[in-house]
């Protein structure tokens, strides 16, 4: 009588493509709910998530955001039991917030034999979280190519060129999306919007394509890497450097501050690549944990 979803984790960005692009990564969260007949429970699983003082109440997201898809379809379930295990990272740019919901989403939908379409979903997620690249990509998988106008969501999907692969470096502290959302400014100048435009069109184009060598001129970003450079020790000389050291391109990961590299699997040049990223964030005081990912 109960479901269970497994949802990836995500890169949001890239780069250039600021809240419009966004890959899944295969690091995941698994989402298990039932009907329960007396009072909601939920139950946390996994060093991510457990004893971490997560609400076990109806103010848990997943609750709230499984209500949404039952008065959505006309349904009443008041009361769940739910279990979370997870293997993202809690605030460092990973989508975690988006893979629970995505996950909330999805195992709610199921629960009560699945009366929201995939878009349905995608429309309530990007709604949710206000941009639609996390989501995209824990909802569709792959590469997601997307816009939220603050109406309408729209995804295309991608599947990423067999020889890429991601190296993350996932620094030991937290940095919330509002936080490096707030660095932001307000306004952009006319030539940093048009760099963004050509650069995260042509980043695009070579992932389609597999122009591998490309990806490293593409993976260039005026738009919000240079104001949150302030905020994460290390992440400008580790831009400016990574290409030198085996990555095809590397950009902020989401709103930060993990690092995310894309490394071609044939380059012979991972490891070269994961003591630099180490090394980098030594050098800045900041300590890392390094993943391969894809
Ligand atoms: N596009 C978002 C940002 C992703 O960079 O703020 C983080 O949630």
């Amino acid at each position: 009588e109960g479901v269970r979803v497994r949802v990836p984790a995500s890169t949001a960005n890239l780069g250039p493509g600021f809240d419009s692009l966004g890959l899944a990564l295969s690091l995941y969260t698994w989402i298990e709910m039932r009907a329960a007949k007396d009072r909601t429970e939920f139950h946390y699983y996994g060093e991510q998530l457990a004893d971490k003082g997560l609400p076990t109440d109806k103010t848990n997201l997943v609750y709230k955001v499984a209500q949404q898809v039952f008065r959505k379809a006309g349904v009443n379930v008041p009361e769940l039991e739910v279990s979370m295990y997870s293997d993202v990272p809690l605030t460092r740019g990973l989508g975690s917030s988006a893979s629970t919901i995505v996950g909330a989403l999805t195992a709610a939908n199921a629960l009560i034999g699945s009366p929201l379409s995939t878009d349905d979903l995608f429309q309530m997620a990007s709604a949710m979280e206000k941009h639609p690249d996390n989501v995209g990509a824990s909802l569709f998988g792959g590469l997601a190519v997307a816009f939220w106008d603050g109406e309408r969501a729209e995804c295309i999907k991608v599947e990423p060129h067999p020889r890429l692969e991601a190296l993350v470096a996932i620094p030991r502290f937290q940095l919330s999306t509002e936080k490096a959302r707030n660095v932001l400014p307000k306004e952009l100048s006319m030539k940093d919007a048009v760099f963004n435009v050509g650069h995260s069109n042509v980043l695009v184009a070579a992932l389609c394509t597999g122009r591998l060598e490309m990806i490293r001129h593409a993976m260039q970003d005026a738009l919000h890497q240079p104001y949150r450079a302030s905020l994460v020790p290390g992440m400008a000389e580790i831009l400016r450097d990574a290409p030198e050291h085996g990555a095809l391109g590397i950009a902020l990961s989401g709103a930060g501050p993990t690092m995310f590299a894309l490394v071609d699997r044939e380059s012979g040049r991972k490891e070269e690549l994961e003591q630099f990223l180490h090394k980098s964030f030594g050098a800045a005081g900041i300590e890392a944990d390094t993943l391969w990912l894809m």
